[in-house]
Formats: C-alpha cells, structure tokens, sequence
C-alpha cells in the first residue's frame, strides 16, 4: 500500500504533467529554461568578470556584432562527462557561447569562451559547438570571429577535450583562404589552444589582460632554469611587437572589438564574394593635399620622411587601417579604401630603419600579401628600400628562406597589383616590391625614384675601384670623387627614365597626380582575369 505522502507526490507529479500539456505551460517552461541558461548564468558571469575589468561572453558579443542582431545558438547544451564529480555540475551552454550575428548588416558567425564556466576550458561538448558553428561559417561562406578567453583543454575529459582542438585546427585550416577568421584574445590562450588563432588571419590582443603561451612561466622555470612572467612572456605587447603573432594591441575590450568591426569593413564575406564597397566621394582632379606630394621627398637621399603621410594622401577620407603597426615597423601593410573599393596597402617605411627589408617586415608582408590575394583585395604597393638590412644575424636565421616568402607571395597574386616607386628602389629589394617582372600589372614611379643594382657608393667602390686607387696614391681629395662619381651613377644609371625606357616601368608621374593615377589604375584591373597552373598546392619556403 502506499503512504498518504508519495499519494500526495503522485497527484502533484501528474497535474504538472497536465498543466505542461498546454501551451502557456510550454512557454513558461521555455522561459524557465532560458532564465536559468542565459540570464541567471549571465548576472553570476558578469559578477566575476566585472571584478576583473572584463566583459563577458555575451557582452563581448554584443559589443562586437550589430545592435539585437545575435541568435544564440546552443543554450541548452550540457556535458555529458562524469569523471572527478562532474555530473554534479551541467551547466547549460557549457564553456562557450556561440550563434549569429550581423556586423555593417553583414552575416557573420560568432563563439565566445565563458572564463566563469570550468575556466571556458574546451571539453567535447564546448568543442563540438565551436566545430557547429565554424562548420556553419563555412557552408554559408561568413567570417568566424572567436573570442578567446581560456583555461585550454578540460583537464577532467584527457583525450577527448584534446581531439575537440584537433577538429577546430582542422577547420581552421580548410577555411583559411575561403572565409575571413578572426580571432580575439581577450585572457588566457595557453598550450596547444594558442594553434587555432595563430591558424587564423588576424590575432587581435588586449593589452595588459590577454596572454599566449604554448608553455607558461611555471613550465618554463621547471624545463630550463629561465625566470619571466606572464605579461613579459605572453603579453598583448609581446605578441605584437616582438614575436609578430597578434596583429593588434588594443588598450581595452571595446577598443579590440572596434578593431574587428573596422577590419571587418575592408574584407568580402568569403573568397568568392563581392568586396564590399562604399560610395565613392573621390575628386578626380588634383587637390592642394595631392600637391604635398611633390614636396615629400627631401632633397638628401638620406633623409627619412613619413610613408603614412603618402597613404594617407592615397585613401579616400585619408583613412588607412593599420595591420600589426608594432612588429617590423619598417614595412608598413594594412587597409584602405580607393576610389571606395579596399586595396591592401604595402609600403617601405623609411623613417623606420631607413626602410630596409629584414626577415620579419618579409614575413609580415608576404602573409599580408597572401591574405589580400586569397580575398581578391588588390594591392598597391609604395616602395621606397635601400635593399635587404645586412648582417649575420639575418643571414644565420633564414633570410634567403624566409625572404623568399615575400617574392613567392607577390609572384602567385592574382589580384590586381599596382606598384609606384617613390624613391630607392635597390637590388633584389626592387624585384620583390611588386616588381612587372614578378607580376604587378602597372607600375609607376616618382621623378625621385632610384632603380639599380646597388647604391652609388657601393657601385663606385666595384666600378672604379682602380680610379679611386689611382686618385688616392696621387694624393687627390678621395671622397670629394666618390662623391662626385656616386651621383653621376645615381643621375644616370639609377634613373627612372632608364626603366621607363625598357617599358619595366608604365609610366613616371608627378607625385601630386599618384592618387589619380592609382584610381584610374585600380579601375582598369577590376576585370583582371590571371590564373595559376593547376596544381595540388605550391611549397611556399617555410
Ligand atoms: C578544467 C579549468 C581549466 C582546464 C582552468 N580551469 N583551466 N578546468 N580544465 N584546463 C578552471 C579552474 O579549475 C577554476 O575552476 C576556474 O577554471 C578558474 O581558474 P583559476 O585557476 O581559478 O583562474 P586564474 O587564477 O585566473 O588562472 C587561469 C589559468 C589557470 C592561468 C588559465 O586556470 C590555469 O593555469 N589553468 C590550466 C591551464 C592549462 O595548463 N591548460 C591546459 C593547457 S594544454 P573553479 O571551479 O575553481 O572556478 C591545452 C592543450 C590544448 O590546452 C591541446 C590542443 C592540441
């Protein structure tokens, strides 16, 4: 016989059976639900977070997308794992929150690490959401963003968690070239984690909160002896302008979610997709700001002046958007718009080590080049680069290797590509600066511009070198005639004329009409057609 009690229980039970039966029931229900997932889950985040100085996985995402445009995706998901206890607790959306979204009206796909769920550690449930939605990015051909903020691998699910990371590199790397991916780091990103935004195109950091490491402090002290913290090691800074990881450093969340929005501007959705293009409000006659071209370049050939100052005068509005402005400063690569169309912009910086070419501004500029190409941005390109910087250094880790990785870039675009030399043009430094021999389509140069084998100085010293000698033992003023002798090879042999002559140059141009010239240019290639043979991939010097 049964008690009046679980009499009592049963009767209960089955009235709420009853009451679920109808509709009002159901969407109070669903409301239960949600509160319980979404917004109690979001006061206990945002209490965390906010003690930290940061957002949380939603605000980040609200933050970043258009105002009441995010579909959250997979709210009620929870894990499905029991080791060490964790069945007492399933929270509902596990570690991540993802869905869809607009940014400029534009769809976009989006997933945001929950620091205040197991650490937003990637277990098989987090993992198999953050696979759903790349896999939807993919088939509808939007951008992904992922907003990174970790503790890596769930510890409690070993192997499993582990495979989850192998599934998203794998995405990422058959969406690299097909959709734009963006990621943002906005805490930890530690051990193998760091692989799947440095397999994506931009790594944006926040400065003094995120930090990427493959190995952390502790490991490293324990391996090797060698004392340094977190911020030093793996810090926004440090990844910007030492290791060239991260292509940004924002001073704060909303400044790294500005960013994004920004980049986002300038990028199709997907590589077979329209570039975005705004209306065009560009004077097609030369303006007084145009003029201040003419007046750029200093008389001495050894003075630097300010290439931002020649891009901006190229964009419309004069607004150009940086890419990684900290890590090799001596190139300088990023977005504008012409004529309304974004062009990818790649320039010599000669205020910056006088412009040379090193290992890290070819490795910056090639992935740069590589990026506008698979995208179908066009590119211009400023050159103005004594040559290749010298050294052991250089030589020992890998310029011959890692420079070819600029020659190759520019060699396999197909995108439009339209060069103007400014000044120095030198040596191999000339081929790979979107030289027509290594595929641009038209090229320019400024009256300024200086194109040889090597520099006067250096060409006197093997030309006349009996000369000098000569000149030397009759106790003649020597460096008045290498001096002398080095701007009679510059006048002659290094003038642009000589490459106009042989047609390696299109034209030479007054710089005040270079915006023009440029416009007019990137109009006649919108219809380029250039293909490469087929081939399975190429094997770009690595
Ligand atoms: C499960 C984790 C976790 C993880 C953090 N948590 N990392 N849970 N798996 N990997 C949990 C903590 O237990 C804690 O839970 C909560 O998240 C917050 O963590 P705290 O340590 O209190 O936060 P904080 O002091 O800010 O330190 C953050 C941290 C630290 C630096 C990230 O948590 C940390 O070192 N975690 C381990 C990092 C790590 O070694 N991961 C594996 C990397 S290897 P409670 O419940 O107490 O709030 C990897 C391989 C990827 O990821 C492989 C790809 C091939």
């Amino acid at each position: 016989s049964t008690s009046p009690s679980s009499n009592e229980a049963a009767a209960s039970d089955a009235a709420a059976r009853i009451e679920l039966t109808t509709t009002a029931a159901r969407l109070e229900q669903l409301r239960d639900r949600h509160r319980e997932a979404v917004t109690d889950a979001e006061t206990i985040s945002a209490e965390k977070q906010h003690k930290k100085g940061k957002m949380t996985a939603r605000e980040r995402i609200e933050g970043l997308v258009d105002p009441g445009s995010f579909v959250e995706l997979d709210e009620y998901v929870r894990h499905r794992t029991t080791a060490f206890g964790m069945e007492k607790r399933r929270p509902y959306g596990d570690a991540v929150v993802t869905g869809i979204g607009t940014i400029h009206g534009r769809q976009v796909a989006v997933y945001s690490q929950d620091f205040t769920t197991f650490g937003g550690s990637l277990g098989e449930v987090a993992g198999e959401k953050i696979v759903k939605i790349m896999d939807h990015a993919l088939k509808v051909g939007c951008p992904i963003i992922g907003i990174l903020d970790s503790g890596g691998a769930r510890i409690q699910e070993g192997v499993v968690a582990l495979g989850k990371y192998g599934e998203i590199f794998r995405r990422n790397t058959a969406a690299s070239g097909v959709i734009p991916q963006i990621s943002i780091v906005m805490g930890p990103a530690a051990g193998g984690a760091v692989y799947s935004p440095a397999l994506t195109d931009f790594v944006i950091m926040v400065d003094k909160t995120s930090h990427m490491f493959v190995t952390g402090p502790d490991v490293i002290k324990t391996v090797t002896g060698e004392e340094v913290g977190f911020e030093e090691l793996g810090g926004a800074l440090a990844h910007n302008k030492t290791s060239g990881v991260s292509h940004y450093l924002a001073e704060d969340e909303e400044d790294a979610l500005d960013y994004t929005r920004a980049l986002l501007s300038y990028i199709p959705d997907n590589n077979l997709a329209e570039q975005p293009r705004y209306e065009a409000t560009v004077e097609l006659e030369v303006t007084d700001e145009d003029r201040q071209l003419n007046k750029i370049i200093p008389d001495s050939p050894n003075q630097p002046y300010d290439m931002q100052a020649v891009i901006e005068a190229i964009a419309d509005d004069g607004e150009f958007l940086e890419v990684q402005p900290l890590y090799a400063p001596n190139i300088v690569v990023g977005f504008a718009r012409v004529d309304g169309s974004p062009v990818g912009i790649i320039a010599n910086q000669p205020s910056q080590m006088a412009g040379t070419l090193n290992i890290n501004a070819g490795e910056k500029a090639a992935r740069f080049v590589r990026f506008c190409d698979a995208f179908s941005i066009p590119i211009v390109t400023l050159v103005d680069v004594p040559g290749y910087l010298p050294g052991t250094d250089q030589e020992w880790s890998g310029v011959i290797r890692r420079g070819a990785k600029l020659l190759y870039a520019y060699a396999e675009a197909t995108v439009p590509l339209v060069t103007c030399i400014l000044r120095k043009a030198y040596g191999g430094a000339y081929i790979v600066m979107g030289s027509k021999q290594l595929g641009a389509d038209l090229n320019f140069a400024w009256p300024t511009a200086e194109i040889a084998v090597m520099g006067g100085q250096g060409a006197v010293n093997i030309l006349y070198r009996n000369d000098i000698k000569k000149a030397e033992e009759a106790g003649e003023d020597v460096a008045e005639l290498r001096t002398r002798l080095a701007d009679e090879y510059t006048y002659n042999v290094a003038s642009p004329f000589l490459a106009a002559e042989r047609g390696e140059l299109d034209s030479v141009i007054e710089p005040a009409q270079t915006r023009l010239v440029i416009t007019k240019a990137l109009r006649a290639l919108r219809t380029k057609r250039a293909s490469l043979p087929p081939k399975k991939h190429g094997n770009i010097p690595l």
